[in-house]
Formats: C-alpha cells, sequence, structure tokens
C-alpha cells in the first residue's frame, strides 16, 4: 500500500523523552532513547493487508558511536543489532530499512536499544 508516517513522538516511549531541541525532524519533535539498555520506542502500524513490507527508520545520531537497536514485529525479532551509526551531528537525519513481515490491521513495531548508549533521536517510521 501507500506508505504512510509513524511519528516517534506519537508512540509508546519506554525510558526516552520527546524533545525538539535539534532541528530537521519532522510533526512535532523527535524521540531521545534514555542512553541505557532497553529504552524503545513502539508504533502501531496498520497495515490494509498482510504481506511484507519495509519499514524505513529516520533517525540522527551526533555521536561516532554507532547505536544499534533490536527490532520487533508484534512480539517477534525481526532484525537484530540494526546498526544506527553516526550522522554526524544531531540535526543531521538518516534511514535505515528494515524488511518485515505484516498481518492485517494493527502491528506492533518496536525498536530497543541494545548497548549502555541508548538509541540513536528517531524522528519517525514509514512503513
Ligand atoms: C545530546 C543530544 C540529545 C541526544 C543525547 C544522547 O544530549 O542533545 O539529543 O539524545 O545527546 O547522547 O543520546
Amino acid at each position: 500500500g501507500t506508505p504512510a508516517d509513524y511519528q516517534a513522538e506519537d508512540a509508546t516511549i519506554t525510558s526516552g523523552v520527546v524533545e525538539s531541541n535539534h532541528t530537521g525532524y519532522t510533526g512535532g519533535g523527535f524521540v531521545n532513547y534514555d542512553n541505557a539498555v532497553g529504552s524503545a520506542v513502539e508504533f502501531s502500524v496498520t497495515a490494509a493487508a498482510a504481506g511484507p513490507a519495509n519499514v524505513v527508520l529516520r533517525f540522527a545520531n551526533g555521536t561516532t558511536a554507532n547505536r544499534p537497536m533490536d527490532i520487533t514485529v508484534n512480539g517477534t525479532k525481526v532484525a537484530s543489532g540494526v546498526a544506527f551509526g553516526g550522522t554526524g551531528n544531531w540535526d543531521t537525519w538518516q534511514t535505515v530499512t528494515i524488511p518485515a513481515t505484516l498481518t492485517a490491521g494493527t502491528n506492533k513495531i518496536k525498536a530497543t536499544a541494545t548497548t549502555a548508549n541508548g538509541g540513536p533521536n528517531v524522528d519517525k517510521i514509514t512503513v
């Protein structure tokens, strides 16, 4: 179907805060993950039909250290330790694409930090 945006600031946040103190985000802001293992954002994504989809995650990482995250769909891990490398500064956003299989209806797509640095700043996903 037609890709739709799901803003991180509208999602369910575990150990993180909504902020808008860097430029270049879409919507009302972005999520600053706490610098901790297990900080996470869970999006509720609606799919018209079951099948494969690309999850495009938009992020910024103003450090030079990778901030890997695990990606789950409806509780099943579909990607481990996906790399979210440095983007140069916190105002510069890039995307990473994660292939996933969705069910018809509501899908819970969660991105969970796996290192003590936490996740990158996350703007949105497009599915
Ligand atoms: C800085 C930056 C935040 C970022 C944080 C981090 O404080 O301003 O936007 O989330 O570093 O390292 O996670």
